[in-house]
């Protein structure tokens, strides 16, 4: 895929761009928001850049697909390519920005390197970026088109017609369509942008997965209240809605999107899911029940406390209508006696007994999900029936070194 001309270069900068990329990354950033700062108004997210992760992310990736090109240009990163353009199009990101990313990178890129990046080196990053970016591009027209809307209709007012506290840190809201255009309905996994005006003026989107099937006519998300740990600060958006947001407001949701979605298919399900990793868990049991299938379907869910495990009764009475729909929880801190169904401590997959030829689908911290999938392929289960969400910047798929 990349040119003769470049592929050497590729080859012989990647390890110095690697070593380089957390600078190159925050200087990119800084000088982009410098010149451009109505980008931090209603398309990225500030607590992201504050904490530095969705400039790894982006940087991360961009290095992550330049070795994919290097080492093995007959097999790009699907996974990587789609999971960034389902979160752009859930922006509602615009083809001609792409240029604006593109001039402060290379920017960005020279002002670290200096004098090591020779004309040469920038063209060869430069068709690097390109590649990238078409790619991204079509995906996206791709996802558009399949919505039936241009990147400035995605968005729709509803009006919160339910709000329900979960547990102390998680309240669901439910909200009504009142515009007249009809909507598309979301697939099992999908998660929706949301946009708020906070209180200093400044939009802020954040991506919550929707918890239940939707009738064309609700959508139902579930948020947790973000409590800056280690000095980070506390989640604006979460805490404003969890704060200001009652029955009766107004909210700009965009289109579903997201591609962990669940494969139509008949084989049996393990969902495995961590704190609220539960919420995308949630929206696929309901689609399940919704679709009348006989799938088997199998929940193992890990929690603080039994306190704290959002959405419980909700997925319980989904899997009672299920075919075997079974729950099993593990609990840091388990109060009193315990169910048979619940265990103590991390959750522990040599423990449970899988069903044959399942399909899984992780969501939960990092850490947990690295955890599952590396128990889940110890004991034999394909990594292509593995799929797994992450909250946040991706910083797995970034991870190029
Ligand atoms: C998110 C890569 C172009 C705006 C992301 C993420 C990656 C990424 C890896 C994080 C996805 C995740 O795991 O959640 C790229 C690459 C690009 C590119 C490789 C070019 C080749 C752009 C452009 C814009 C943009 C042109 C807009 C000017 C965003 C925003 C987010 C995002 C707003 C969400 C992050 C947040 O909320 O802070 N992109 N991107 N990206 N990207 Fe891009």
């Amino acid at each position: 895929m990349l040119s003769d001309t470049s592929l050497p270069i590729i080859k012989a900068t990647l390890p110095v761009v690697g070593e380089n990329i957390h600078e190159i990354a925050r200087r990119f950033y800084d000088h982009m928001f410098k010149g451009r700062p109505e980008l931090l108004d209603g398309l990225f997210n500030r607590g992201n850049q504050a904490d530095g992760h969705q400039q790894q992310a982006l940087a991360g990736s961009i290095a992550a697909f330049a070795t994919n090109l290097v080492d093995n240009p007959d097999n790009l990163p699907d996974h990587l390519l789609n999971r960034v353009a389902h979160k752009h199009v859930s922006l509602g990101l615009r083809p001609n920005q792409y240029a604006i990313v593109h001039e402060n990178l290379m920017w960005a890129i020279v002002d670290v390197l200096g004098d090591a990046v020779t004309p040469e080196v920038v063209a060869a990053w430069d068709e690097v970026y390109w590649l990238m970016a078409n790619m991204l591009i079509n995906k996206e027209r791709g996802l558009y088109s399949a919505v039936d809307l241009n990147p400035d209709e995605i968005w729709r007012t509803w009006e919160v017609v339910e709000r329900r506290e979960e547990t102390a840190e998680v309240v669901t809201f439910v909200v009504k369509r009142t515009d007249p255009r009809p909507t598309k309905q979301s697939l099992p996994g999908q998660y929706v942008s949301l946009k708020m005006l906070m209180k200093d003026g400044v939009h802020q989107l954040r991506q919550y997965s929707l918890t239940a099937a939707d009738d064309g006519d609700h959508r139902q998300f579930a948020v947790k209240r973000v409590q800056g740990i280690q000095g980070a600060p506390d989640g604006e958006m979460s805490n404003l809605l969890h704060d200001t947001v009652k029955v009766g407001d107004r909210v700009q949701l965009s289109a579903p999107f997201g591609d962990v979605v669940l494969n139509y298919s008949n084989r049996p399900l393990v969902l495995a899911s961590a704190g609220i990793g539960i919420t995308p868990m949630a929206g696929m049991l309901s689609h399940t029940v919704k679709s009348d299938t006989d799938r088997k379907i199998q929940l193992l869910h890990a929690d603080g406390e039994p306190g704290t495990f959002a959405l419980r009764r909700q997925v319980e009475d989904s899997l009672a209508q299920l075919n075997e729909g079974k729950l099993d929880a593990w609990f840091e801190h388990p109060d009193g006696t315990m169910a048979e169904n619940e265990h103590s401590g991390y959750m522990n997959i040599d423990d449970v007994q899988l069903p044959e030829d399942a399909e899984y689908y992780l969501c939960g911290p990092l850490a947990f999900m690295k955890l599952v999938r590396s128990a889940l392929i110890a004991r034999g289960i394909p990594a292509k029936d593995i799929q797994y969400e992450v909250f946040g910047p991706d910083l797995w798929l970034a991870d190029f070194q």
